[in-house]
């Protein structure tokens, strides 16, 4: 009798590195299109609403959260063929688009949701009001984890909620890593607090730049599913995972409590389709869904936009490689970023590393310049329009958050004004620029 046969290990294919797209390094003008990033680039914060356009300027736009990347080649040529039928009556989307949506979610994270279990909506933020709104009672309090998001604040007062805060600890993480953390203690206290019925979850977190490990996601559900809270987890910023991390769904968590459970999910930060305005609310109880989607339609929804959808799914479908390329260019720039200012001690000012979103967090806490002039000084010395960490939350007092979703040459440009207007940098600048032209002649007269 032969020996059983042993099968040969298996070997996972190589995985081969994404390529910088070379597209990435040039700027795509903007001007002209209502781009709230460049056009409002030089009024005070608030995201354009009554505010002037500036055709022209030489501040450098880094605030807002969208890319200056083309979108994917399949996503325009999607909506020149849904546009190619003259009629754009009321639409929703077709089969094909939940398919898309949910082969996408198995495809990059391992998670496959119930195509059943999505509800399509037209925007995050709306939904977060939305489902205060819907699911809790006048004064119930939402546990939220600033500095975060701020809309989410917001989403919680403006429908009769209350905000309860559970601020990120920072560690004494290593010297490259990310300090900050959830604070859990304080969270499963909240979490018992009577009347605290929800919690937002920002994952990955928006502005600090942390992708929650599974470990932390799993104790965040053990501690809402103990207490009977509505985990709310905004996973938007989800594929945008920096140097090969693992997004973990919070519904793959076999903790997480599938009955109080509401994920929010869009195609707009993955493949810059903001202004298309398209979400999803994956939802997999029956009841809580039901609920959802008769709030939904009650306050006016009424069907999604026939482009937004042939896009959305068009991404889901075809923009892998796309997503890969963009992953590779945000590396790239976040190494640069990190780079930067690790050479630039003296500047006093620090850059938190991003594990996952396209945005840094940078901390000028160190530097002499006050929290509150800090947004001045970057538009008026700088020539920079990044966003004032205040807006995050007081936890975010003396930081501003920069967008790193731009081509190289502009965050090259961006980071030597930075360093040029900060006064320690400046001065340290001058000692390098030095040093280097004294390497530089002793170089040539070593080769004379
Ligand atoms: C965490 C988070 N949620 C939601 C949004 C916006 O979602 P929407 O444009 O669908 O309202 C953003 C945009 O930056 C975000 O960072």
């Amino acid at each position: 009798m032969s020996p059983p046969r042993t099968s040969p290990p298996r070997l996972s294919p190589p995985r081969r590195l994404p390529e910088i797209d070379p597209r990435h390094d040039e700027l795509i003008p903007r001007t002209g299109t209502g781009s709230v990033k460049w056009e409002y680039r030089e009024t005070a914060p608030g995201h354009g609403s009554g505010l002037e356009p500036v055709a022209d300027s030489d501040v450098i736009p880094m605030w807002v959260a969208d890319m200056d990347f083309a979108c994917p080649g399949a996503v325009t040529e999607a909506i020149r063929r849904r546009a190619g039928h003259p009629i754009y009556g009321y639409s929703l989307p077709q089969p094909g688009f939940l398919d898309a949506f949910c082969g996408w979610a198995a495809a990059r994270h391992g998670f496959r949701p119930d195509p059943s279990w999505v509800v399509p909506t037209d925007g995050i933020v709306p939904d977060l009001g939305l489902l205060v709104r819907t699911l809790l009672e006048p004064g119930d309090g939402v546990i939220v984890h600033p500095p975060v998001y701020f809309p989410f604040f917001g989403a919680v007062v403006n429908n009769r909620a209350r905000l309860a805060p559970c601020p990120l600890r920072r560690t004494a993480a290593p010297a490259s890593g990310n300090p900050y953390r959830l604070d859990l203690e304080r969270f499963e206290r909240l979490a018992v607090e009577p009347g605290n019925r929800m919690t937002i979850l920002c994952s990955p977190h928006n502005p600090v730049g942390r992708a929650w490990t599974r470990e932390e996601l799993r104790a965040v559900a053990r501690i809402s599913a103990d207490a009977g809270l509505i985990v709310v987890s905004d996973e938007i910023h989800a594929d945008l995972m920096l140097e090969g991390r693992p997004f973990h769904p919070w519904l793959s968590l076999a903790s997480a409590d599938r009955s109080r459970s509401i994920v929010c999910s869009a195609p707009s930060k993955t493949f810059n389709l903001a202004g298309l305005k398209l979400s999803c609310l994956v939802i997999p109880d029956p009841d809580l869904r039901e609920r959802v989607r008769r709030a939904r339609d009650r306050r006016g929804f009424y069907g999604v936009n026939p482009l937004s959808a042939a896009a959305a799914e068009a991404a889901w479908r075809e923009g892998g490689p796309w997503l890969d390329r963009v992953l590779a260019s945000l590396g790239r720039n976040r190494r640069l970023l990190l780079r930067a200012f690790a050479r630039r001690p003296g500047a006093g000012a620090r850059a938190v590393p991003p594990e996952a979103t396209y945005l840094a967090w940078l901390d000028f806490t160190g530097t002499e310049i006050p929290a509150d002039r800090l947004d001045d000084f970057l538009v008026r010395r700088a020539r920079l329009r990044l966003e004032d960490g205040a807006i995050f939350g007081a936890e975010g007092r003396g930081f501003a958050r920069m967008n790193l979703a731009c081509p190289r040459p502009l965050l090259e440009r961006a980071l030597k004004r930075l360093f040029a207007a900060l006064p320690g940098a400046s001065v340290l600048e001058a000692v390098h620029h030095a040093e280097d032209a004294g390497r530089a002649a002793r170089d040539r007269l070593e080769n004379a």
